[in-house]
Order: structure tokens, then sequence, then C-alpha cells
């Protein structure tokens, strides 16, 4: 892979700066995490690190988002699934965590405070410049190791996961390094025609990822729920009203363009769940009303696409079908993920909220590869050079030169 991994330290005794994703779901109203696969995901490289001191270092939802919230909960849920005690401390970089860190024995693991609260993390840097953020330059030299282990974020040039990489030695941890590995795998071994499912609520993500994927010859079908769905249906002017998202006339003039490019790629839903009064209806698109609130994709869209499915060489399915966070709201999720699972088609299921679903339903068996990752994979499918991977590179050659 031309990449060092743990197998190329030693870690006893060092002060290892763990950078991890456990950027997780989280409920927008409760605050509480609603899928803890990316915290359970973490252990495997912990355990790898036996005798070093580990600071852990995540990112944790969106600025301005409800997801965006401190990292108190993970820190619990961390030491519950790993077994060992996690201290959590409310900082990233200023005293307070530096002065822990300092004083650390290597009897507890530290989680310093969601990384975005940092306003460079939210920042996309030049590798070089990311190099000279004043989150890199305050810390680093309070480690000896930095281990990247964030696979989802790996398409993101935030200074947690490229400036630390050029200032200190560095590897992938456990989790990266498999899954790059399975990935080259189920690549070679992948066939037309490709059918994507794409949900979820990252519109302007999607639409990008969309973009990609055609240019790229790996989507073929593209069945579309959740709020990217609503964007097309719109675009199509099957839905007449606003939906009141984020640059929406933006998202839907995008949409409108993409089916204008490629007339017969797209499927929208024909039938939509909504909400009333916290009961789950299905309705025909053409009843929608601006008042309806959009759940969750009805019985013939799942008839449609699964069909679809059934006649893929290979499906990647990114982001549920609806609010899948509301048990009468899943109905879509489960069955795109039980079409999948019955097909013969070389499977990839993507995103955090649908490794717990699969979880939930019982299929992590039945499908061929499951990444917590959503966008970053997208980029690796499309053959995209990610930039975690070539800072890894650029580690090695250093480390050779040593
Ligand atoms: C993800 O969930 O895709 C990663 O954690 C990256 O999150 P972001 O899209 O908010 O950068």
């Amino acid at each position: 892979m031309g990449i060092l991994t743990l197998d190329n330290f030693d870690v006893k005794g060092k002060t290892v700066l763990l950078r991890v994703d456990m950027n997780c779901p989280i409920h927008p109203e409760t605050c509480e995490i609603l899928g803890t696969g990316r915290i359970e995901e973490v252990v495997e490289t912990i355990n790898a690190l036996d005798g070093a001191k580990i600071v852990v270092i995540s990112h944790q939802g969106r600025v301005g988002r409800d997801d965006f919230v401190g990292m108190e909960e993970h820190a619990k849920q961390l030491e519950k699934f790993s077994g060992k005690k996690v201290k959590y401390v409310a900082d990233v970089i200023g005293s307070l965590a530096q002065d822990e860190i300092k004083k650390m024995d290597g009897k507890e693991i530290i989680l310093l405070d969601n990384l975005r609260l940092c306003a460079e993390e939210n920042y996309e840097f030049s590798l070089e410049e990311s190099a000279k953020t004043i989150m890199v330059q305050r810390i680093k030299d309070l480690f000896d190791l930095f281990i990247l282990d964030s696979f989802p974020s790996a398409h993101r040039t935030h200074p947690s996961l490229v400036g630390f990489a050029q200032v200190l030695p560095t590897c992938a941890g456990k989790l990266l390094e498999k899954e790059v590995k399975q990935l080259e795998n189920i690549l070679t071994v992948a066939k037309s025609p490709f059918a994507i499912v794409l949900g979820g609520s990252k519109v302007d993500d999607r639409l990008k990822a969309i973009n990609l994927l055609i240019k790229k010859e790996r989507a073929d079908h593209v069945l579309l729920t959740g709020v990217i769905g609503n964007v097309f249906l719109r675009a199509q002017g099957r839905i007449k009203y606003p939906l009141n998202i984020k640059d929406e006339d933006e998202m839907v003039a995008k949409a409108h363009s993409l089916i204008g490019e490629h007339p017969d790629v797209f499927s929208t839903p024909v039938d939509i769940a909504i909400n009333k009064d916290g009961k789950r209806v299905e309705i025909d698109v053409r009843e929608l009303s601006k008042d309806d609130e959009i759940f969750d994709i009805g019985t013939k869209t799942v008839e449609h696409y699964s069909k679809m499915i059934s006649g893929a060489g290979t499906v990647f399915m990114s982001g549920p079908a609806g609010y899948f966070e509301k048990e009468s709201f899943q109905f879509g999720t489960k069955s795109m993920l039980e079409a999948i699972a019955e097909s013969m088609a070389t499977s990839i299921i993507s995103g955090g909220h649908l490794t717990s679903a699969l979880r939930q339903y019982d299929l992590t068996e039945k499908v061929n590869h499951i990444s917590t990752a959503g966008g970053a994979l997208v980029r690796y499918l499309t053959g995209q050079k990610l930039p975690m991977i070539m800072c890894l590179e650029d580690a090695a050659e250093r480390h050779s030169k040593d």
C-alpha cells in the first residue's frame, strides 16, 4: 500500500495522538448518540496500542447543526466498549488539554473535545498550510506518533487530518488499514450495472457524489430517497412548494441539470410516507402538500427500487431512506437493505446510520463490504486519491529516508 501501519512502530511508553472518526448520528431532541458503530470500531486500534499513552481526537457533527455536540457522551461509550478508563477533557488545544496530556501516566486514555470547536477545523487547507495552523503548532510537540484512523473523513483536508501528518511520524490505524485493503479487493470484482441507492440529508455532498459516480461510470441507476430524493422531485416539478432546506434554489438547479444531462439514470419516489400526528400515512407523491412532513419512501417505491436492485451487478447504498430515528419510518431503509442483502450483486453499504441499521436488522453478514464512511468512500470508489492516503504515503516516504 505504500503506507506505514502500527507494525512499523514500537509504541510502548510513547504518547500517541489517535485521529478517529466518532462522528455519530445524534438524536435531534435528546442529543443522545443513536448509533455507536463508529465508537465501537475504534477499540481495535486502541487494543493494538497497549503500553502507549493514548490521546484520542475526533469531530462530531457540523457547526450550526443539531448533531454538533461535545464529546462527553462519546467518552462514556468508548470507556464502555474498550473496557479501559477514558477521561473526557473539555478542551482541544488550550492549556487544560495540554496540561492533561503532559500529566498522563498511561493508566487512562484521554478523549479531547469536539475538534470542530476550533475554528480552523471547519476549513479545508492546503496540505502545506494545514501544518502551520495554530491547532497543529500548539500541541504537536506533545506527541511521539500520529495515527490516522478516520477513513470516513479521508476526503477532508482539515488540520487534524492532514496537518499533524506532516510534522509527526505518522501511520495508519487498524481500521484504516483494513478498510483500504478490503476496498482494493472489492473493486477488482465490482461489475456493472451499478445501482446507487442514495438517501440522507447532506444534499450538497450527495449531488457531488452523484456527479462523480456518473462521470466515472459507476452509476447506471441512481435510486433516490430521503432529502436528496425530495430535491430531485422538486427539480422534476413533482413537488411544487419549497422544501426549506439550505441553498435550496441552487440544489434544485443542480438536480435539474443532472436530470437533463442523464435522463435515464434517476429514479425518484412515486409514493411517500408522511408523518400525521406521529403516525405513518402513505400517499402518492402527487398528493403531497406543503404542510406534509415527508418521513420515508412508500411501499410502491420500495417495490420498484427492489426490482432495480435485484438486476444490478454492484449496489452501493449511502444514507438512510427516511427518518430512520423513528421506528414507523424505518420501513424504506430496512426494505432497501433487505433487497440488497437478497440480491446477487456485490454490495457496499456506507455511512454510520446504515451500519447501525444493518446490525439492528441482523443483515451484517449478508453484504460484501460495510464502511462507516460516506463521502470519503464515494471519492475512493470513483478512483480519486484521498488526501489522507496521500499524507500517509508522504509520511512513509519521509520515514524511509530517516
Ligand atoms: C462523515 O460522516 O462523512 C465524516 O465524519 C465527515 O463528516 P463531514 O462531512 O461533516 O466532514
